[in-house]
């Protein structure tokens, strides 16, 4: 894991720097390009080699090129890349998806996990004709205008109020948004107890960013929305078929109305769905539900082939025997170095997550919600991050992805990473 100093990386970020606005595609640190990825390994366009707890922000479980995904997406290539109408493997997609996911009767396809989002929040207003959406502070789902209110707000304000996090968005959208701290039950009840009957959908992620669902909580919000003919949605755009096969409704045992899925669905190609049970996803269907709850919804690449032979193949791959425990393991590995190195050292922290997906946060206090993450040390934090890159670790700062490509050699290198970056620490 030498450091070359040949200069094409700073080419390319130069370059990106002229045509792209912040020199990149908005997404990640734009002074790092990726050349290609191998099993749990990246190279940089310079040939930096990491280990990779990115993995594409978590599409790449089964890791990078696995050998059975690119046959599989080989052979569809030659036979047509996308069609927009229905196709074999699109539909053979969706069937898995309603055989995994409990609360799937049916599936919508899309290209993006924020375009699931955006069409579920929707389909919730189109099936209770009812305007608000309550989500979460600190919770993800994409970019649309709801989704971007209190998603990582810098100003704290007193919940139920909405913060934008985008410029670009009327404040008629922020009016119709409810906040609630993650994990507070009693907060929950009330809130809905309150406007019951004004919510469309309650969104959430079922295991928020890194942050646990505490016990009762979803069960919680699955007996209010019923109670009050809300449509509850888990995004499952991260979770699904990652903490399990049938994702955080089968880790956790509650089952929603409508879940979206992304990432690990499509196998490392642009594809996302929403599923759900069969009434509320009548609503996609004007001959069943009339002009009045139509939900219009089209996309070019809907369903598209390669994406859904991607799907399927890692799908098949993760029902094999064993791929989840090697999964956990492997994330137990690494919580164990992390966790070993740091108190070895004596830093405070905690590891939030599962081991599917976790990170550390630099305080010894409860990690329950949002507020409590803006809490860790972030100094410690930034020093982490750039000492773990420095010696072959990458990742984001938010998240460590488990992939099963990860081997004991790279846990091995993990390991003896995490231990230089420790000594970056402050005390
Ligand atoms: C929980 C969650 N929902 C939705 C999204 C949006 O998915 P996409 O980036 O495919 O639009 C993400 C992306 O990371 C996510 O983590």
């Amino acid at each position: 894991m030498a450091t070359s100093h040949t200069s094409n990386q700073q080419d390319l970020i130069e370059r990106a720097q002229k045509v792209m606005p912040a020199g990149g595609f908005g997404n990640f640190d734009s002074g790092v390009v990726i050349r290609e990825g191998n099993g749990a390994r990246i190279w940089d366009e310079d040939g930096n080699e990491y280990v990779d707890y990115l993995i594409g922000s978590g599409p790449m479980i089964l890791g990078h090129g696995h050998p059975e995904v690119v046959e599989a997406v080989q052979a569809q290539l030659t036979k047509g890349t996308t069609f927009f109408a229905n196709n074999a493997a699109g539909i053979e997609l969706a069937e898995e998806i309603c055989n995994a996911v409990a609360c799937a009767d049916q599936v919508r396809f899309v290209s993006t996990g924020g375009e699931a989002d955006m069409y579920a929040m929707r389909l919730g207003r189109a099936h209770t004709g009812r305007d608000k959406i309550m989500k979460f502070e600190g919770g993800y789902h994409g970019m649309s205008a709801e989704a971007q209110m209190s998603l990582a707000p810098e100003k704290l304000v007193n919940l139920p109020v909405a913060v934008p996090d985008s410029a670009g968005i009327p404040d008629s959208v922020r009016d119709e948004m409810l906040i609630a701290p993650f994990n507070d039950i009693d907060f929950a009840r009330s809130l809905i107890g309150e406007h019951g009957d004004e919510i469309a959908a309650v969104i959430v992620e079922p295991l928020q960013r890194v942050v646990p669902p505490a016990p009762g909580f979803l069960e919680a919000l699955r007996e209010e929305c019923t109670k009050h003919g809300i449509v509850l949605i888990f995004d499952e755009i991260v979770t699904g078929f990652r903490v399990a096969y049938g994702g955080a409704q089968e880790l956790y045992g509650v089952t929603p109305d409508v879940c979206t899925l992304g990432k690990i669905v499509g196998g490392g190609f642009p594809l996302a769905a929403i599923t759900g049970k069969a009434d509320v996803m009548a609503n996609f269907d004007k001959a069943k539900v009339g002009d009045d709850r139509f939900l219009m919804q089209h996309g070019t690449l809907s369903g598209n082939p390669v994406a859904a032979v991607a799907g399927l193949k890692t799908l098949e791959i993760l029902r094999r025997p064993g791929q989840y425990e090697k999964l956990f393991a492997a994330g137990e590995t690494v919580m164990g170095s992390i966790t070993s190195h740091l108190n070895a050292a004596g830093h405070a922290h905690t590891i939030a997550g599962h081991p599917s997906l976790f990170n550390v946060v630099f305080t010894d206090a409860p990690v329950r919600n949002y507020r409590d993450v803006l809490k860790g040390d972030t100094r410690k934090q930034a020093q982490f991050e750039a000492a773990l890159r420095r010696n072959g670790v990458f990742k984001s700062s938010g998240k460590t992805y488990i992939s099963l490509a990860l081997t004991d050699i790279d846990l091995a290198l993990t390991d003896a990473a995490v231990a230089e970056a420790v000594k970056a620490l402050d005390d």
